[in-house]
């Protein structure tokens, strides 16, 4: 193995510098070339296939700064069809590249893209997304979807998760955690924090939209903000019971809390924030508006009246508020768990090509007894019967859905990424840096504009 390309593909996160870094200093150590491909697979695709030679003589460029979110080279959610052309495309890029393997850094779709290129080059991925989807509870756990016939769907069936076990070990995870997860918590559980002396200063209802799609571990680890309910996309909202608790803890403390995951389902399915659903060119569906969807729901149910109290002479619509957390999730500087075991996947990935593996996922393993550890598994593994692979969802056990919060199991899967998830590094850094009087006079220098004086074309 004497030269190997790197991509990054899908949403950004902060930790994907540090997955190239680690696999460039892997690299460096065993004397390989490494190439970064710019913008995902749409790089690829493209005639003159941009590229950036990340380590001559073995020694990683200065822009390749594990501490900078995003990618400096560039991603994209540019995907490849296996039965176009396209393929073949990508297949006399890599030969004119004369790369011996690929890493492809991503989460699912980025399998997907991988999967047909794995055919006639090495390949294996490089896990990232800050929405902790890629993995499984337990090995079997792609057995335990069913399809059915269904009247909403194109095809006209639908694949169901049968939950098999109401128990998990944490032992059992496969990929514990991916890189940009404990970031993308880090802003929100501040975010709750702060928007929380809002809702109490004026008695009002803040209803906080965290990402993850159908996902709930970002909502699940906002638990860290102390939001008074979490609402996760796995359990349909009991309106009657939300109702119910809102009142109550209103009646206690003058406002409420609720943090709700963007891809929240009602009772019958639906996406409480997608009416209207639009897709990626991934084909991942776009969210776009659970808080306010939950918003409306509870004005309907809770009579103005019942504001009265405590918001005199202040109109109930005003009562409550709805925010996003949005991109700021997904961006900024990334905190130590995930530089550290996101460098460490990099370096993972290097070692899989070298002793041949191909088709294989990089993973992030924990045991109490040992903690964290790099592994692999055959990206075949993540598949169900039909080849598809689901993102990973919150076990059940690991959320409470009475008390609306983090159950006893949650929290314990939480505690070891976060208790010393932040570096005192990651404190001095902002003391230090953010109100720096430079900052005042000196204009953002972007990573691109340097890297683009090093981008050669074929
Ligand atoms: O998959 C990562 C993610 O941040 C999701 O949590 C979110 O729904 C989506 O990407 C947003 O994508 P985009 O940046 O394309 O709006």
């Amino acid at each position: 193995m004497k030269r190997i390309g790197i991509l990054t593909a899908g949403g950004d996160t902060p930790a994907l510098n540090a997955t190239i870094y680690g696999a460039v200093e892997q690299a460096n150590a065993l004397g390989i070339n490494v190439f970064g491909l710019l913008r995902g697979y749409a790089g690829l695709l493209s005639n003159n296939v941009p590229h950036v030679h990340l380590n001559p003589l073995f020694t990683s460029i200065p822009e390749l700064d594990p501490c900078l979110g995003g990618t400096l080279i560039g991603s994209s959610r540019t995907y490849i069809d296996p039965d176009s052309d396209q393929i073949e495309v990508v297949k006399q890029s890599l030969v004119r590249l004369k790369l011996d393997g690929l890493i492809c850094i991503g989460g699912d779709g980025t399998i997907n893209g991988m999967q047909p290129i794995a055919e006639f080059t090495q390949c294996v991925l490089a896990p990232k997304t800050i929405d902790n989807d890629l993995g499984l509870n337990y090995l079997d756990e792609p057995n335990e979807w069913v399809r059915r016939p269904t009247d909403d769907d194109d095809d006209g069936v639908e694949d169901i998760q049968v939950r098999s076990r109401d128990r998990m070990n944490l032992e059992d995870i496969i990929n514990y955690a991916t890189p940009g997860y404990a970031t993308a918590v880090f802003v929100v559980a501040q975010c709750v924090r702060r928007l929380r002396t809002t809702a109490e200063s004026h008695r009002r209802i803040g209803i906080v939209e965290v990402m993850g799609r159908q996902s709930g571990y970002i909502a699940l680890g906002a638990a860290y903000g102390q939001p008074d309910l979490i609402l996760i996309p796995e359990v349909p909202v009991d309106f009657d019971l939300l109702e119910q608790r809102v009142r109550q803890i209103y009646d206690m403390q003058h406002h409420v809390l609720i943090v709700v995951g963007e891809g929240a389902k009602t009772a019958d399915g639906h996406d409480l924030g997608a009416a209207t659903p639009t897709y990626d060119p991934a084909g991942n569906i776009r969210y776009s508006g659970a808080a306010d969807a939950l918003r409306k729901i509870l004005q309907d149910r809770i009579e103005p009246e019942f504001f009265d109290r405590a918001r005199t002479h202040e109109p109930a619509t005003a009562a409550y508020f709805t925010r996003k957390v949005g991109h700021t999730q997904r961006g900024g500087r990334p905190i130590l768990f995930d530089r550290f075991h996101a460098s460490q996947l990099g370096g993972k990935a290097v070692r899989l090509l070298v002793n041949g593996e191909n088709n294989a996922v990089a993973t992030l393993q924990y045991s109490p007894a040992n903690g964290f550890d790099v592994s692999s598994i055959s990206a075949n593994k993540l598949r169900n019967q039909w080849g598809e692979i689901h993102p990973r969802c919150v076990h059940p056990s690991m959320y409470d859905d009475h008390r609306m919060q983090a159950s006893e199991f949650g929290e314990e899967y939480l505690k070891p990424i976060f208790t010393n998830a932040i570096g005192w590094d990651d404190i001095e850094f902002l003391r230090a840096e953010l109100f720096s009087s430079g900052n005042l006079s000196t204009p953002y220098q972007s990573v691109n504009t340097d890297v683009s004086k090093r981008v050669r074309y074929l």
